[in-house]
């Protein structure tokens, strides 16, 4: 397992997504709500790249407390990213299908946030990194 940085905090804000190569795997790293994920970027369906799919929610019907009515409630507003091609769903938090989460998901990657040392060495010229580092490990 190797760790990379693929980006800093700042330029990957809320809602929004960053396509990056590491070793030859293409891979889209997400910011839901603060929390970041990272997805291989091809749908298990036919390949498509999922970096470019829309991202939003879903509408689920669920029962009243009677039990008489259902209602359609809408949720996880930004965690479900849509196929570009054909539509499929999957949850950006767990790579799984939301038709067929048990088998059908796309490859997920950790992530984590880590803050740089106050001053890194590059070269011969000390160099001050003042974001966060958004960091994959494969
Ligand atoms: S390639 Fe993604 S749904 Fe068909």
């Amino acid at each position: 397992m190797k760790e990379y940085i693929v980006a800093t905090v700042e330029e990957i804000p809320t809602g929004e997504k960053k396509h990056v190569k590491i070793e030859g795997r293409s891979i889209c790293i997400f910011n839901v709500n603060g929390d970041y994920f990272a997805l291989r970027n091809s749908c298990p369906h036919q390949g498509a790249p999922l970096c470019e799919g829309s991202v939003g929610g879903m509408t689920v019907c669920e029962s009243t407390s009677q039990g008489s009515l259902d209602q359609l409630v809408f949720i996880k507003e930004g965690e479900i990213l849509r196929c570009p091609w054909h539509g499929w769903e999957f949850d950006i938090k767990t790579g799984k299908s939301i038709n067929d989460p048990q088998r059908c998901l796309v490859k997920t990657y950790d992530v984590k946030v880590q803050s740089p040392p106050e001053t890194l060495q590059a070269e011969t010229y000390p160099v001050i990194i003042r974001s966060d580092y958004v960091i994959v490990t494969i």
